[in-house]
């Protein structure tokens, strides 16, 4: 199955591997369109040896399986490996792995020679719902998350749903996470859907799962095609994303965990300047405890809002934060620093 998707910048294919190409050579969907020799893949430890077989035969370039990896460090350390293998503006970089890797992957392939075709399989739910998706790409700068990166569109993304069957159970929280943030922000069907099911029913229904899965693409394509640039309207996705940039890094969280307890603030601020009900913040809790994902976290609101001072949504001493109105109706606020470290503080005096 496949179809394109044209954004601003570009059009991205997008293939989905059929089920019963379980085992099989995932990447060999790519080699009606790109020439094997021109291909350079990119992964992280964990995954080159758990699937090893499947890299044979493939240049393979292999980074730490970790966020700390997300920095000017590996860009330069997998630039000077490029050159080795003496890969040129004809190069296709494939990143395979979840959203550390495929960050890296597209601001690498946007700046080595400045500019080489890229492509994402993501295998983790986090990358096939969210990270792989949008063109953004980026990494970190100290505590700073994706300070430094680009909006830059892969050819393609390859969806091999077979490579969730080897993902921790955490990573499969990790992903609901960004899931249930896009039916907080448009979907109220969506939350339902999630509130009378739970991980274990996605994991044993591969059509449930890839229906769901299919939902968050056209969620998050359809917010970009609109908005590539993040001027207005792709702004929503970052629900939950402002104060868990800031204290992912700060408490070295995983992402997901990051944004659970990142939307469960960004509820809180929505009861005071958007009128949320506060029973919804009580339905958003108990879904993201059902999904295994944290709704406490002891933060010092000092130091979070010292990171957060340097978000990118920054204008001055306000932040365009995203707040609901109502599950399923997400709105951009521009909120004094003032007001989101009183949050803070009250958050961080319940935990
Ligand atoms: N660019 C974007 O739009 C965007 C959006 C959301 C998140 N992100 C970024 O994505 C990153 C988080 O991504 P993530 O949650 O995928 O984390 P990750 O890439 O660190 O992967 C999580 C862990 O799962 C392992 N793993 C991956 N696939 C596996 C598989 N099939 N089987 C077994 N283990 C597997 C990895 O080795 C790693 O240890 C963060 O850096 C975040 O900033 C980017």
């Amino acid at each position: 199955m496949q179809h394109s998707v044209t954004f601003p910048s570009g059009k991205v294919d997008y293939l989905f591997q059929p089920k019963e190409q379980a085992g099989k050579d995932p990447f060999a969907a790519l080699s009606t369109s790109y020439n094997k020799q021109h291909m350079v893949i990119i992964t992280n430890d964990h995954l080159a040896k758990l699937y090893e077989p499947l890299f044979k035969g493939y240049k393979t370039l292999v980074i730490p399986a970790h966020e700390s990896s997300k920095d000017l460090h590996t860009i330069e350390t997998l630039s000077k490996q490029l050159l080795q293998l003496e890969a040129g503006r004809n190069t296709l970089l494939v990143g395979v792995g979840g959203g550390v890797v495929t960050d890296i992957v597209g601001f690498l392939a946007s700046v080595y020679m400045r500019g080489v075709a890229f492509g994402f399989v993501p295998t983790t739910l986090l990358g096939m719902v969210d990270a792989a998706i949008g063109g953004k790409n980026g990494v970190n700068l100290g505590l700073n998350k994706n300070l430094l990166g680009t909006i830059h569109q892969p050819d393609f993304i390859l969806y091999d749903v077979n490579f969730l069957q080897t993902l921790p159970n955490i990573e499969w929280s990790n992903g609901f996470a960004e899931v249930i943030k896009y039916a907080c922000i448009f979907d109220v069907e969506l939350f339902e859907e999630l509130s009378n099911n739970n991980i274990s029913f996605y994991k044993h229904d591969h059509n449930a799962l890839l229906a769901l899965i299919e939902k968050c693409v056209a969620w998050k394509n359809k917010t970009v095609i609109v908005d590539e640039q993040e001027t207005g309207v792709r702004k929503l996705l970052n629900f939950g994303h402002t104060a868990a940039h800031a204290i992912e890094n700060l408490y070295e969280l995983p992402h997901g965990k990051a944004v659970a307890i990142g939307m469960v603030i960004a509820c809180m601020i929505s009861q005071d300047v958007a009128g949320l009900d506060k029973e919804a913040t009580v339905k958003l809790k108990k879904l993201l405890q059902q999904y295994h994902l944290p709704v406490s976290q002891s933060i010092d609101p000092r130091h979070t809002m010292d990171v957060l001072r340097m978000d990118k949504k920054r204008k001055d001493d306000k932040i365009d934060y995203i707040v609901l109105e109502h599950i399923g109706m997400a709105v951009i606020h521009a909120l004094p620093f003032s007001v989101i470290e009183n949050a803070l503080t009250a958050y961080a005096s319940h935990n």
